[in-house]
């Protein structure tokens, strides 16, 4: 009792001198004590993070960990889980090193570690950021358990471009929403509480600017004007600092001609000083290393250049203990740069509790109760029903009447790889029950038809570049497999294909030139058409894809991602209508692949797009120059009718607010929910602005006949925005405010600033 009454009288007279909390006062203490005692080079070895089971991209590999770490000279690994491997790796710290300073351990949890759930352009199509938050808080429950600390998400990037397979791992194009969801993630990994052991550290990534890479080419040149940055590419990241994300990691591409693992002005006038995040910086994997390839030094220089810009942490390159140590020697990186990077990285393993227990209570019982409970599962179901994304339903194709004869066709029926995705390494994919198993499950076996149809990629050259785990081989020639599925397809009274991407077609690395449906697919679902009957498309992919012809020749097109854990399930009880679909898409669909980049936020030009009009921009080749399917687009099985907007004045002054609203009806026969989505544009400004900007939203679920008020405030603070001297502002003048369920939504009101 004497000993806590004497730690908190301390702590408070500490606390009292720093003006800090007394935790943040303990912390300090304990780090300057911890640090005084470390060598240069035991310093340096924080910094050094690097993968420990198996290599996953990169031009560099980790060698010889385990020495390394007995030799002081990592703070830290990744690719690396399991409580025991865990435990043996600390005690082995404890045991062998000079200053049993804890490892952090870090994973790529980006859609679930055992437990998946749709790949994250899937959950963003749930528009639900509460729901975002309560699973990020159950993966962190799992992968806790499982001995991990730290994820490598939320990706944040803003993305336009669908070539780009990294789209998958990303909320899509719009910022406003874009920057909702990585708060919900920080705050459901970290609950501002590292100290709970169930919590995991996040890191945003990739800053920056990575999702404007050159034509969707991954890991190519980034080059963007600052008004285009401030206002459309930051604002996620600087909202999940601003919500409390311990760490970030650098981009793969330059800016401003500077690769952004050694760009001072991205990591410490902007990240830093700017926006105040108090975190640890770390690179992404070997981007020091890659900065000597993109001609911007050797790797003495390199390594300089990226601590002094503001990098605090190396990952798998090892540029920082093979080169720091004759830098601060010849005085090219000062000794305090060094303490404050090793000093943020301590002060994380700190939060995170591990000098009081460097195992963060994982545990083979803990691991036990919590990886893949089945309040977990339940999760994943629940978060796979609400991404999938009608696209099309005509003559009411949708739901399917049980009592039909159903034929099941495609490669991906009988898939399970494909449904969880991409960056799942640590979940059991073979325990997935694929859609058949599901359909089966639900409504006994012998009941629907069944055919292949083709393999899921049949060119030869992009199955060597797939993962042949996604691709279960058929080997009858392909138009013994086409002539079976128009044979099963006759039989029935309506087909389903269920077609789309290899999990591996989407992700790091795998950009896509053409974004169809591959040519043997196509042929699948032209032959399916000939036979006259309905034809339902499920698709399961990772990017948007051009559909023109799917759309203008089959009866409905469900989107389904790449769902996770209980996709079958979900996709059954979406087809037969148990549940009603609500998903909407945050990317553009576009019609075709030279539309892109296309997204709703744009300029106008002086010669805006107008089918009627003579001086506008044509292409020979295609009809619209629309979306096809246009951000915030998505059906549901009933029918949702907006009343006009109504606004509570037609003047906003100063920092008042007014309120837009709209009257929302179910005119439909089924239960449903819809995203009503506010848009407003900035009718003059000193900048130009775009055409509309995402500004709120709200999820509504209505019963039939039921009729609900929406509303949303409108304040000053809402029409901000940064002026050519980057000042955030907002101007006086005309807005014009939309409210509807999709980004093409026409129905508006007008209103002044004062
Ligand atoms: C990816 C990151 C990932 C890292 C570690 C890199 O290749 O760009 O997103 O977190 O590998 O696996």
């Amino acid at each position: 009792m004497k000993r806590i009454v004497l730690i908190l009288l301390v702590a408070g007279f500490i606390s009292a001198c720093t003006g800090k909390p007394s935790h943040e006062a303990e912390m300090d203490k304990f780090i300057d004590n911890l640090m005084s005692q470390m060598t240069l080079e035991e310093k340096i070895g924080q910094l050094n993070l690097l993968s420990m089971w198996f290599d996953v991209t990169g031009p560099r590999m980790s060698e010889d960990v385990e020495q390394k770490v007995k030799d002081g000279l990592v703070g830290g690994v990744f690719n690396f889980w399991t409580p025991n491997a865990v435990r043996k790796l600390q005690d082995m710290i404890l045991a062998q090193t000079r200053l049993k300073i804890p490892l952090l351990v870090g994973y790529d949890v980006i859609h679930g570690h055992r437990t998946i759930y749709p790949i994250p352009l899937g959950l963003a199509a749930t528009w639900d950021t509460q729901l975002i938050e309560r699973i990020a808080t159950a993966v962190a429950d799992e992968a806790s358990a499982d001995g991990l600390q730290w994820t490598f998400s939320p990706m944040v990037d803003i993305a336009r471009d669908p070539r780009w397979g990294r789209v998958s791992e990303g909320a899509g194009e719009d910022p406003y929403l874009g920057a909702e969801i990585a708060k919900a993630m920080v705050r459901g990994y970290e609950q501002g509480d590292l100290s709970n052991q169930n919590t995991i550290m996040s890191c945003i990534k990739h800053f920056a600017l990575y999702g404007a890479a050159e034509g969707g080419r991954d890991y190519n040149t980034v080059d963007m004007s600052r008004l285009r940055m401030y206002n459309e590419y930051l604002p996620p990241y600087e909202a999940a600092v601003k919500a409390g994300a311990s760490s970030i990691m650098t981009s793969f591409n330059e800016i401003d001609g500077v690769p952004a693992t050694g760009n001072r002005w991205l990591l410490t006038d902007l990240l830093r000083q700017q926006w105040g995040f108090g975190g640890f910086v770390v690179s992404d994997w070997t981007s020091l290393y890659e900065m000597e390839d993109h001609g911007v030094g050797d790797r003495a220089k390199v390594t300089e250049m990226a601590i002094n810009a503001g990098l605090d942490m190396d990952m798998v390159s090892e540029y920082m203990i093979e080169e720091l140590p004759a830098l601060v020697k010849a005085g090219r990186v000062k000794t305090e740069t060094v303490n404050a990077a090793c000093r943020r990285i301590l002060e994380a393993k700190y939060r995170l509790g591990l000098f009081t227990d460097p195992y963060r209570g994982a545990s083979e019982e803990r691991a036990k109760a919590k990886i893949m409970s089945p309040e977990k599962l339940a999760l994943s179901k629940e978060a796979a029903l609400k991404s999938i994304v009608l696209l099309k339903n005509e003559h009411q194709t949708l739901p399917l009447d049980p009592s039909k004869k159903i034929a099941f066709i495609g490669p991906l029926v009988k898939n399970q790889r494909t449904l969880v995705g991409n960056w799942c390494a640590a979940s059991d994919w073979e325990q997935v029950e694929n859609l058949w198993e599901a359909l089966e499950n639900k409504y006994g076996s012998g009941k629907f038809l069944y055919a292949a149809g083709c393999n899921l990629v049949e060119n030869e050259s992009i199955r060597r570049m797939t993962d042949p785990q996604g691709n279960v081989i058929d080997s009858r020639p392909s138009q013994q497999l086409l002539a079976e599925a128009v044979q099963t397809a006759q039989q029935a009274d309506v087909v389903v294909a269920v077609l789309g991407e290899a999990y591996d077609m989407s992700g790091e690395a795998a950009s896509r030139t053409s974004i169809d449906l591959l040519d043997n697919q196509k042929a699948l679902l032209k032959a399916l058409k000939e036979t006259g009957k309905p034809v339902v498309l499920v698709l399961m992919n990772g990017r948007p894809l051009t559909l023109q012809w799917e759309h203008d020749n089959l009866d409905a097109i469900l989107e389904t991602w790449l769902a996770g854990t209980r996709a079958g399930d979900a996709i059954t009880e979406i087809l037969f209508g148990d549940a009603n679909p609500s998903g909407k898409i945050t990317m553009t669909f576009p019609r075709n692949v030279g539309q892109i980049p296309i997204y709703y936020n744009h300029k106008n030009t002086g010669r805006p797009f107008n089918n009627d009009s003579k001086f506008t921009v044509k292409y020979i080749d295609i009809k619209e120059n629309t979306p096809l399917y246009p951000f915030g687009y998505g059906l549901s099985y009933t029918k949702f009718e907006y009343s006009d907007v109504q606004l509570s004045d037609s003047t906003l002054v100063g920092d008042g607010k007014i309120t837009a609203s709209v009257t929302l009806t179910n005119s439909g026969d089924r239960a449903g929910e819809e995203t009503v989505q506010l848009y407003i544009r900035d009718m003059v400004g000193s900048i130009t602005r775009p055409v509309k900007e995402l500004k709120g939203f709200q999820k509504v679920a209505l019963k039939p006949g039921e009729s609900r008020q929406v509303a949303f405030s409108i304040t000053t603070e809402l029409l901000k925005f940064y002026n050519a001297g980057l000042q955030w502002t907002a101007e006086p003048g005309e807005f014009t405010v939309f409210i509807g369920g999709c980004s093409d939504v026409n129905n508006n009101a007008k209103f002044t600033l004062k």
